[in-house]
């Protein structure tokens, strides 16, 4: 069993980014530019939003947060969305979800310009990547396509069972690995609630992509041997032993999954860290103007 090392495969992604962000300096040109719009005070989120900032600064990319209250309206997050999207000194947005009830989010996503929206959930790009057109992929499955690549995974005629349908990660992934592309040409099944035997098809998956946000909901009896198993959940967990009170908890049960895979994730140290490295990347694309440009392996 081998680990996928998103440590390992995010801070060389990080590098590259800090190196063209340098090379831009030093041609006088200012580096690219995030806002991240937070509304309210979901604990998870406020970790997320500080990380995605945090890392910002590291590669050396300007960003800025735009904090709303719980009880703004939705006409105000909308205004600033026009905002953002006329201002010229700013590449890419992401609103942070969930959102808070009063607030639908598909209008959110909605009215975000599509080539700044680096998260890759407006419909537009959501449908340019299932076409093949080019246009953002979502941060997440970016994040495990870069983790796939990295590893030399074959794709190519396996079967890829991805657990959860998502807009986020489990929609957009399983039309990704269906792609003909380097990262795709699998045969997937899009598992969810209402599957019928699912350890069944699990069992069947040589690539398995777990996104459900249930802590340890993949069991050893659920995987084949020698399966490759990407594990997206990142779900607090009470732990009176941890100086926050918590841990973060993937949905796969770690301890006796991993000795029957042949590569698998760690939580933390897995698909989160990838997750940060595919909205930078997608920045630097919009800060270049070449969202909508397909790369050599799409
Ligand atoms: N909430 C959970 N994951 C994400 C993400 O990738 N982007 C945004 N905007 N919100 C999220």
């Amino acid at each position: 069993m081998e680990l996928l090392d998103g440590r390992l495969v995010s801070a060389q992604i990080l590098q590259q980014l800090t190196e063209q962000v340098e090379r831009l300096r030093a041609a006088g040109k200012r580096p690219p530019h995030l806002v991240a719009m937070l509304i309210g005070h979901n604990g998870a989120s406020e970790t997320y939003v500080a990380s995605k900032i945090r890392r910002c600064a590291e590669v050396g990319y300007d960003s800025t947060l735009i904090r709303f209250e719980e009880s703004v309206s939705e006409g105000e997050v909308l205004a600033k969305i026009a905002e953002i999207n006329n201002d010229p000194g700013i590449d890419g947005l992401i609103v942070q979800l969930p959102l808070p009830a009063h607030i639908d989010p598909h209008k959110v996503t909605i009215a975000i310009d599509p080539m700044k929206d680096v998260d890759g959930f407006h419909p537009e790009n959501f449908g340019r990547v299932a076409k093949g057109l080019g246009g953002f992929i979502a941060a997440t499955p970016l994040g495990i396509l870069r983790l796939l690549e990295h590893y030399q995974i074959q794709t190519a005629g396996a079967h890829a069972v991805v657990l959860g349908r998502s807009q986020i990660v489990g929609l957009p992934m399983s039309v990704l690995l269906q792609r003909s592309t380097r990262t795709g040409n699998a045969t997937v099944t899009l598992c969810h609630s209402r599957t019928r035997n699912l350890a069944e098809v699990t069992r069947s998956a040589d690539i398995l992509i777990a996104a459900i946000g249930q802590p340890g909901f993949v069991t050893a009896d659920m995987v084949k041997k020698g399966a490759v198993v990407i594990d997206v959940g990142l779900t607090r967990v009470e732990d009176s032993s941890k100086k926050a009170g918590f841990r973060l908890a993937g949905d796969v049960d770690f301890a006796t999954v991993a000795p029957k895979c042949s590569y698998i994730t760690p939580v933390p140290g897995g698909v989160g860290l990838m997750t940060i490295c595919g909205l930078l990347e997608n920045t630097m694309r919009a800060y270049d103007g070449k969202s909508r440009q397909l790369k050599a392996a799409e």
